[in-house]
């Protein structure tokens, strides 16, 4: 791994151009959320790998914290955990996720780490489970999501794609809403009509897109658009 690749924009560089823009993606979502229909618990997710998805969810949790709210970022990626390296935390360290799945007595505390982001706080996967999709897919993941969603004020999650494995869609149904990544010529139109058909069929609410360029990050390319 680069060490290019474990900076995070949104805490080195606070004022930059990007970080802004990560900022106007809080803001949508802020504006999105209503007291009938709040959005609390946000899952970030996209068609395929590499589209951008742990950049993002790890960027908007940063800029989200700066609002003095108590943040959560999961890495809810249990086969390719990779959150953590902004954080300077193992994401596949002893208890994460999987643990807090795979047994009905622990408590989200126990897994739970600080980062250096004040106000913000890091749910590792924890170590690759046999079976993602079937941990996953139990009342056990709503009972943690309805213990964290007492603790914090604003939940990240970030998953595996959407067309690849399962694993996201199910959150996608426990989730207050989702964001679908796109990243320029890279994501495939068609993909993104599955995505919806997907979201649909699990009633999720699509809260919008975020748009991430070609251009390299450093040349700042985020947009946001409003589904
Ligand atoms: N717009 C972009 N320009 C250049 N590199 C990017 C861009 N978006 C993402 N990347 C890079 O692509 C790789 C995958 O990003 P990541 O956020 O881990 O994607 P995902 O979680 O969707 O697999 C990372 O190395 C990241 O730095
Ligand atoms: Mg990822």
């Amino acid at each position: 791994m680069k060490e290019r690749e474990t900076r995070l924009i949104s805490i080195e560089n606070r004022f930059s151009p990007i970080t802004e823009q990560y900022r106007n993606i809080r803001t949508s979502i802020q504006f999105a959320s209503s007291a009938g229909n709040p959005l609390k618990l946000v899952l970030v997710t996209s068609t395929e790998q590499e589209e951008g998805k742990t950049t993002l969810a790890s960027n908007l949790a940063v800029v989200m914290a700066e609002t003095n709210k108590k943040v959560l970022l999961i890495d809810g990626d249990l086969r390719r955990a990779t959150a953590g390296k902004f954080f300077s935390l193992v994401s596949s360290q002893n208890k994460g996720l999987s643990t807090l799945l795979s047994n009905a007595r622990s408590s989200p505390e126990e897994a739970i780490q600080s980062t250096q982001v004040k106000s913000l706080d890091f749910l590792p996967a924890g170590p690759i489970p046999p079976n993602p999709s079937e941990l996953l897919n139990s009342s056990r993941l709503d009972e943690i999501f309805m213990q964290l969603e007492e603790q914090y004020d604003f939940i990240i999650v970030d998953s595996p794609p959407l067309l690849v494995v399962t694993d996201a869609q199910i959150f996608s149904s426990k989730v207050d809403g989702v964001i679908l990544v796109v990243r320029e010529n890279r994501t495939k139109r068609n993909n993104l009509m599955k995505c919806k058909t997907l979201l649909e069929r699990s009633q999720a609410r699509l809260i919008g897109f975020v748009y991430n360029g070609a251009k390299s990050m450093s040349a700042g390319n985020y947009k946001y658009y409003k589904y």
